[in-house]
């Protein structure tokens, strides 16, 4: 692990700018989460591990010596521990090496975060939830329908057992600013919705709210600044968008913003067996965070989904000829 400058900015007549740790910066939320805490003038440590960045550390999560070895070097005031095995199907596949890094990383960082007194904010899922009897508060009961969920659950529990301080966000679906469309289950659609000469089949049975990583990134942000200030910000939140969409719903969306055609797109009205279990509708009530003004307003998916598309448009020029 090489050590590198930390990025952000040291003010003499604040004092030192406050550090934080993004775990699995190379990622979908991670990469958001980093840009929002730099942005705002903290100084950033990011972390990947198969896609190394010049200005970020590689650092295998599941190697606890690296861990500690990470911590005691860097001393962050705040860890934002975003690395996990999101894939559900991977999960399923590979539920050894998933649960080391979604259950045993997570549960030596907690307790390292504890040790040197970090606050420890544990990136969790609305997949904890069996989506029968939604919407879901931060005290109704967890009841993961697959491996993937419980494993997010686990982190969980290991996360308030090991670091008491510590705060659970929970969120559904993401997308954002994508490498490549593949990379959100939400940005994946452009592709079905390009395919324009033949039929396509999409989901519209499982209720979905598509959430955009700078929103959550902003959250992350704000809970650590107020939970720097206030030790009774800990336990569990959740923070979602609120426009309610199936798959299909995103399609006709995302179809409608670019002004593309969408009569090949076929809506799913029956569920089919699959191997791995979703949930159906796994809302979430979001009203611990609002009460205490930790929320954000959250971005309309059309002008968000929008932003994040555009680039993967045949002419990137597109939103300019477009809007301007
Ligand atoms: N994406 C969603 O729709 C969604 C929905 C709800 C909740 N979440 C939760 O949000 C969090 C962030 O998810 P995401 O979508 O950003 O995931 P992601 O894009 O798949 O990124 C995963 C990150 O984990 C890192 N990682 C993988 N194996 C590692 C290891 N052994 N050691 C260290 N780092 C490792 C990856 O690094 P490399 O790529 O460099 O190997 C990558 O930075 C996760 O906790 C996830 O459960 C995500």
């Amino acid at each position: 692990m090489p050590g590198f400058d930390v990025e952000g900015t040291e003010d003499e007549a604040m004092g030192p700018a406050p550090k934080v740790l993004v775990t699995g910066a190379t990622g979908l939320l991670g990469r958001a989460v980093y840009k929002e805490f730099q942005n705002s003038g903290w100084l950033v440590i990011g972390t990947g591990y198969k896609r190394t960045r010049p200005h970020l550390l590689r650092c295998d999560l599941t190697d606890e010596d690296a861990i500690r070895g990470l911590l005691q070097e860097y001393k962050p005031d705040v860890i934002v521990h975003c690395a996990a095995e999101r894939r559900p199907d991977v999960v399923e596949r590979h539920t050894e090496a998933a649960v080391n890094l979604n259950v045993h990383a997570t549960s030596t960082l907690a307790k390292e975060a504890a040790v040197c007194g970090a606050f420890f904010l544990y990136i969790s899922t609305d997949y904890v939830f069996d989506g029968r009897n939604p919407p879901y508060g931060e005290d109704d009961s967890p009841n993961p329908l697959n491996v993937y969920g419980r494993s997010k659950l686990e982190g969980e529990r290991e996360t308030l057992r090991h670091c008491p301080g510590a705060v659970v966000l929970r969120v559904p679906v993401l997308f954002g600013e994508v490498e490549s469309v593949s990379e959100s289950a939400v940005t994946s659609l452009w592709l079905k919705v390009q395919e324009a000469t033949e039929s396509c089949t999409l989901d519209h049975c499982q209720q979905r709210f598509p959430t955009d990583t700078r929103d959550v990134a902003a959250v992350c942000r704000k809970l650590s600044e107020r939970a720097r200030q206030d030790p009774s910000i800990r336990g569990i939140f959740h923070f979602s968008a609120k426009e309610q969409m199936t798959k299909y719903e995103m399609a006709i969306a995302i179809a409608q913003a670019f002004n593309l055609p969408s009569n090949h797109l076929i809506p799913l009205t029956e569920q089919l067996a699959a191997s791995t279990l979703r949930p159906m509708n796994s809302r979430l009530n979001c009203s611990r965070l609002e009460l205490l003004n930790l929320s954000v307003e959250p971005r309309p998916f059309t002008a968000a989904i929008t932003d994040c598309l555009w680039p993967f448009t045949p002419d990137k020029r597109w939103r300019q000829t477009v809007f301007h």
